[in-house]
Parts: C-alpha cells; structure tokens; sequence
C-alpha cells in the first residue's frame, strides 16, 4: 500500500501520509506528496489541497536512516519547491509535531493550521545539521530573523499558540476536528492570491538591526561551545535577510553539505538512535507485564534521597521519605522545598505546582509507613553493613511485589540482595547527583533480577524523564568504573610533571565542561578525607591539611575569587613536587597530546572490557551513559563512537605507548585489540 494517498472533498484535494511511526520523509513519501501536487494541479476540479498525516504526527522530519546513504529522487527541497509553486492554496494541516524536514514541508505550504497540543520546529542542529530544505530561508521571511535563530541555533520546537503568535501558524483548529477544519481553511482561501514563504519580507528585522545575530551568539555562546552547526546556522538566518531566495538557498545547502560531511553530525546522528536503543533490553518480550508503580519510598533524605524523591513528586507519583533522625529528615525535605522553588522563581514552575508535587511527599521514621510501597528506593551511607541492614528491614516491612532498589555508586548489588528473601525484586538504580536535574539512570542488573522488575524499571525511567541504560554488576558499573581509570592517570600525570591546570585544559578543549581537578575542587577534597591534618599520604592530604579544601574554602587545587573565577597555585604545584620527589618520581614536561592519549584511550579500554564482560548492552549504551552522565561532549558521539572516530588501531597503538605508564592493574581488552587488528568498529 502506498504511504501517500488523496482523498476528494469537492473541490479540495486531501493529501495524506501514513509512514509510520513518525512520518519521516522518506524517498516513498517525498515521491507521493511531488505525485499528488501533481494530481492536484492537473485537476481543473481541485480548487485547494491539503496535505495531513495520519499517525501520531505530522511529518517529524527527513528520514535519518537515510543519510550517509546515496540520495534518492525526488529531493525534499524540490519537492517543496513544487508545493511553493502551486497556485492553488495548498494547507498543511499539523498535529503531533511538525519538525525538520516535516516543518520544512509546512513553510512550503501557503497555510499552516494546527492543533492546539502540536509543536513546531527545526531540530537539524540536535544532530549537528541545519535545515536542508530551504527551512533557513523561508522561516525567517516568514517569522523575522529574530524569532527564527532560537528555532535554527538551538532547536527547540515551539509550541502551536507560539507558533501563531510569531506568525508561523495561521490558524489554531479544533483538537479532535484537524481533518475537517483544514478542508474548511483551505476552502475559504480559494480565489485569493497565495502567499509565499520564499516571497515573504519578515527577514528585514536582521538587515535593519545586524547586531542580533552577535547578541545571540553572545548570549548562547557557554551552551553552544564546540558545536559548528549552530554558527552555521547563524550564518545561514543572517543569510536570509542578505541574499536573495535563491542565493540564501545555495548558501544553506553549502553549510549543511559541509556538516553533513563532518563528523559532528555521523556522531550525533549516532547518539540520537543510541538513547532510543539504550532503552531496549534484549531478550525481554516487549508485551511484558509491568508492575504498576503507584507509590514510591526512599530512605535517607540526603544529598540523593531528597534529588530521587523529587524526580517521582513531579511526575505526580506520592513518595514517602525515611531517615534515622527527625533533624535529618526536616534538613532533607527543607531542600528539597527550596530546590523547587528555586525552580519556581526562575518561572520554570508555578507556585501551586510546588504546593502539589510538595503535597505529595510524606516523611517519616517508620518503616511501617513504607509497607504498601510499590518500589523502595535505598539512598544511604556507602557502606554494605548498613545497606543490608536496611535491606533486610525493608524485606520484612514492605509488601511482597514491590521493588527494592539502591542508589549504590559501587557496591555489588547481588551482595546487598542477599539481605532479603526477594533477591528477584532487587535491583540497582543509580542516580547521577543532582539527581533531580541529571538526566542519566545507571539500572544496574543483578543475577537474579526478574525480567519484569527490569522492565519496570527502563518504563518508570521513561515517565520520570530520565535515560535509563542497563549495566551489569561490576565495580562502578558503566559510568564510575570507567572514571577510575582516567582519574588514576590524572593523579599519575601531575606526579610525573604535567601542571595539573594543563590536566583540566585538555579535557576542557576536548569538550567536556571540567577537568578532574575542577571536578575535586567543586566535590570539595575532603570527601572521604581522615580529618587528621598530621597525617599526609597524598596530595589530597596535604592540601586539606592546608585547609584548601575545595572551591567551599576558596582554595582547593586552584586558588578563587569571590566570583569564583579560578587561578592556578604556585603553592600546590610545590607541595605536588614534593610528593613526587618523596615518591622518587621524576618530573618531566609532558604534552597535551600525551595528557589526552592518557586520559581518554584507558577510558576507551575500560569500556571494551565492560563490553567483553557483557556489563552493557551495547557499545552505544556506554556512549550515552558518558554524554548525560559525565558531560562527553555529544560532538563526538560519545567514548566508543569517538574511538571508531580516531580508529581502534590508534587507540590500541596509543595504549602501547603509554602501557608502562598505566598502572599495574592496566589489562588491554582482547576485544579491543581484536577489534582494532579487524580493523572494525564498535558501533555498526
Ligand atoms: N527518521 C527516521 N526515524 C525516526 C525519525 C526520523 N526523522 N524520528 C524518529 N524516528 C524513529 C525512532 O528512531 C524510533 O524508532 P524505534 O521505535 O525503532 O526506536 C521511532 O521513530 C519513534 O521515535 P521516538 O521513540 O523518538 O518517539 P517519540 O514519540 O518519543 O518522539 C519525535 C517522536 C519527537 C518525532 C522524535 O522521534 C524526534 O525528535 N525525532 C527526530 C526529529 C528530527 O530531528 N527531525 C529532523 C530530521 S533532519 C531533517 O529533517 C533534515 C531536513 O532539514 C532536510
Ligand atoms: P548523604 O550522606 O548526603 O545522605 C545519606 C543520608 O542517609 C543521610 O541523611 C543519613 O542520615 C541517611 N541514613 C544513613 N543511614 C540510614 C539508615 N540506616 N536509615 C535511614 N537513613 C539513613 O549521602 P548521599 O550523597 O546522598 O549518598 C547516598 C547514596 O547514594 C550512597 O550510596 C552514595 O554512594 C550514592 N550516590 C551518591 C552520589 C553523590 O554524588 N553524592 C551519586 C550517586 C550515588
């Protein structure tokens, strides 16, 4: 069956798609959509056209499986082109969302009506892309200049009351009566002339006022470091009110030909299917039954336990809160008040929906009141005798079917099981801190996790907004076991010479949002510290006996200022060559290109093992895992991606190199090495 067929209603032709699942535009649908223009245009009886889609949505956008791929005729900008030309009214009617290519379409059409709960957008830059279908050119004629950068440069589809309020749609249609509306619209349209996104004046706003489009990189510059599609994308909005049509439209297809060739775009076309294939768990049926999870229990109201309980009061799921002591839960839950209304004042929240997702939450000091809980979630000290103490209470107290899961960052899971006679219910779900912010969920599989509780879990994930990414137990699971290395070599590196600045620079340059040294200096360096300033058995010691103890004490690794600006200190340089005298380390000078091999390629190592052992799914879970967890920049694609990038033959050859270097516990993985002597790749 044809994904695009037509429909008569009198004098209006309906063009419909059924591509599903998201109507991508795909060469079967570009070709029908050119095919029915066409009928509708030979057809002295058709007086307008429509063009919808059934499914959940309007066209969402080019068709990604395509790219990379040769191109097939007919091409989307032609095909628009054509839409353009009619001289009959041609109405894109939108529901779901109109994105990319799909927006694309509907800047091609002379109306654009939509449902309220529609959104419209071009997201090409979430894949290192801008439009490619002449969307930089029509969009800001249609809008201004100034309402299409956000929408170009950063991507984030607008709702449709939005959209009609800069004027990309025309008219807001009755939710459940798109169909009819849209053939009523076109209707009254007949007979007048048609307006043309490619003739519009609205562009003028950059031409007349030029310096928006530098107090929009001024203004977005910290998010958009390191990516090239959002200066191109710029670039081709400011094009728009400088060239011509046609010019502006050569201008875009050179930029999205060069990013289309780069690697930016393969990696973030790359991490787009890796979190959607993140959340598939292999072997486990799709049609499995899921426990529901109505209401939900945390213990300890801490750092984590407070982050954890807000995720589930915003989705409006009840939580009950356990500590030892009534200060410590009247501590956590006054957090967890203020973080929201924190939110509140930024106008990312309403004052009554505080007061709701607050209503939700109960406290208490008895695990009684935990009894009727659908999942528990454990967020207590680090250590395994108080895990299982609370384990085996909550074994007892809470009702059988429900969840028992732990926030551990590294303690085995199976271990904590055993302290239960559920050992099938238990699981871990590891939060990344600030857990109500961090978008990453390690859910860590025990031996003898059920497949039921495991789906569970990747559903519930999905419903709190988190991406959720199976891993296996092993120290760390996938994200902090493959931050051990690379902190060891940072540590072994500043003994060896290199300035622990130049440390944080390279990760810095590379894209990462901090260094190590950063990252200790923000934790604060007396985490896990022995507080007995006469006893020094590292840098770390000796600094917080210095009471430099992070950026709370003004001086930690660096030296700060009230603005919390950052400066190298002579002082600590000193006391870590001192350390490496006393360690009979020689200090040498070391290049930034020896730091990043270090740092990165051991990462990479890391992650084959976890690979080899079958503690990730997939080479592309890991990759996702780095970028929302650890702030890989998402340029790269992730630390598999990025390897397949630079070749597995350079990563193994640089490991050589180094191997004396990389501790005794380093162990090159077979896997990559075979890999890397196949010259293959870990993802596709
Ligand atoms: N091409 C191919 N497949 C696509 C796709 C696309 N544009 N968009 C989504 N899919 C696939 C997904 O991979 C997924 O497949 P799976 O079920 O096998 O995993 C399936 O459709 C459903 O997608 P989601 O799970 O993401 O469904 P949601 O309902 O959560 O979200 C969506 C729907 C908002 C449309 C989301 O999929 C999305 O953001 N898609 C990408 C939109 C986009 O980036 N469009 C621009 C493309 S580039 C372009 O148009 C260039 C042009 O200018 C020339
Ligand atoms: P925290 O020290 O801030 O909070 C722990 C809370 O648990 C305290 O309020 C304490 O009173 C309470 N508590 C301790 N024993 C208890 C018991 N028997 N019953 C009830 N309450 C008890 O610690 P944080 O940082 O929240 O860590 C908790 C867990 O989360 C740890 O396992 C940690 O490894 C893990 N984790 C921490 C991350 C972080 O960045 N802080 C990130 C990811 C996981």
């Amino acid at each position: 069956m044809s994904v695009i067929t037509t429909e008569r209603h009198d004098d209006v032709l309906v063009i419909i798609s059924d591509n599903p699942p998201v109507n991508a535009l795909g060469q079967a649908v570009r070709q029908g959509l050119a095919d029915g223009i066409e009928e509708a245009l030979g057809d002295d009886s058709v007086k307008a056209v429509v063009i919808r889609c059934d499914g959940r949505t309007f066209f969402a956008g080019a068709d990604i499986t395509e790219f990379g791929k040769p191109p097939q005729g007919p091409g989307l900008g032609d095909v628009l082109d054509q839409i353009e030309a009619s001289d009959k009214p041609v109405v894109a009617a939108i529901h779901g969302t109109a994105l990319g290519g799909g927006c694309e379409v509907a800047l091609a059409c002379h109306y654009r009506v939509a449902v309220p709960s529609a959104k419209l957008g071009l997201p090409e830059v979430k894949l290192g892309l801008i439009p490619g279908a002449a969307g930089t050119q029509r969009l800001p004629r249609v809008v201004g200049a100034e309402a299409a950068l956000p929408m170009v440069v950063v991507g984030n589809p607008i709702p449709a009351k939005k959209a009609e309020s800069i004027g990309l749609v025309d008219r807001i249609v009755g939710e459940d009566s798109l169909a009819e509306d849209a053939i009523a619209f076109a209707r009254e349209q007949i007979g007048k002339p048609v307006p043309r996104a490619s003739e519009g004046t609205a562009n003028r706003d950059g031409v007349e006022n030029p310096a928006i489009f530098d107090e929009f990189r001024a203004k977005h510059g910290r998010k958009l470091r390191g990516f090239d599609a959002p200066e191109a994308g710029i670039q081709a909005v400011k094009a728009a009110g400088e060239l011509s049509y046609e010019e502006g439209v050569k201008k875009e297809r050179e930029l999205f030909m060069g990013l289309m060739a780069g690697t930016q775009s393969a990696a973030m076309r790359h991490y787009f299917f890796a979190e959607r294939a993140a959340n598939k768990i292999e072997g486990i049926a799709k049609d499995i039954e899921l426990i529901p999870i109505k209401k939900v229990g945390v213990i300890g109201a801490g750092t984590m336990g407070g982050g954890i309980s807000m995720n589930f009061l915003s989705a409006g799921i009840p939580v009950t809160i356990l500590e030892m002591e009534q200060e410590a839960l009247d501590r956590g839950t006054g957090v967890m008040r203020k973080n929201y209304e924190r939110t509140a004042l930024r106008g990312r929240m309403t004052g009554e929906q505080v007061e709701q997702a607050m209503g939700l939450l109960t406290s208490t000091l008895d695990y009684a009141d935990l009894a009727d809980c659908d999942l528990v979630i454990e967020a207590v000290f680090e250590n395994m005798d108080v895990k299982k103490e609370v384990f085996a209470k909550l074994d007892e107290t809470v009702k059988q079917g429900a969840i028992l899961a732990s926030n551990t960052s590294y303690l085995n899971v199976d271990e904590i099981a055993t302290a239960t006679n559920r050992p099938e219910y238990v699981l871990g779900l590891h939060f990344f801190s600030p857990a109500n912010i961090m978008k990453l969920l390690e859910v860590v599989r025990g031996d003898k996790t059920s497949d039921q509780v495991l789906a569970t879990c990747m559903k519930l994930a999905k419903k709190i907004g988190k991406i959720a990414v199976v891993a296996g137990v092993c120290d760390g699971f996938i994200g902090n076991r493959m931050l051990s290395p690379r902190q060891q070599q940072a540590n072994a590196l500043i003994m060896e010479g290199a300035n622990y600045w130049e440390v944080d620079e390279v990760l810095l340059d590379f894209g990462f949002p901090m260094g190590p040294f950063q990252m200790s200096d923000l934790a604060g360096l007396d985490i896990g510290w022995h507080r007995d300033p006469s006893r020094i058995e590292s840098v770390r010691d000796a600094l917080c006996a210095m009471d430099r103890r992070g950026q709370k004490t003004g001086a930690g690794f660096y030296d700060y200022d009230e603005a919390r600006q950052r400066t190298p200190s002579d002082d600590v340089k000193k006391v870590i060559a001192e350390f490496a005298e006393k360690q009979g380390v020689e200090q040498r000078e070391i290049s930034k290109e020896e730091i990043q091999e270090r740092l990165l390629y051991p990462m990479v190592n890391e992650g084959a093992l976890i690979l080899e052992e079958g503690m990730a799914q997939r080479a592309s879970d890991i990759d996702v895992v780095w970028i929302n967890g650890y702030g890989w920049p998402l340029y790269t694609g992730g630390p598999m991606f990025w390897a397949d990038t630079i070749g597995l033959g350079t990563v193994v050859a640089g490991l050589e190199k180094h191997r004396e270097r990389l501790g005794e516990k380093f162990k090159l993985s077979q896997l990559l090495a075979d890999k890397a002597a196949a010259g293959e790749r870990f993802n596709g």
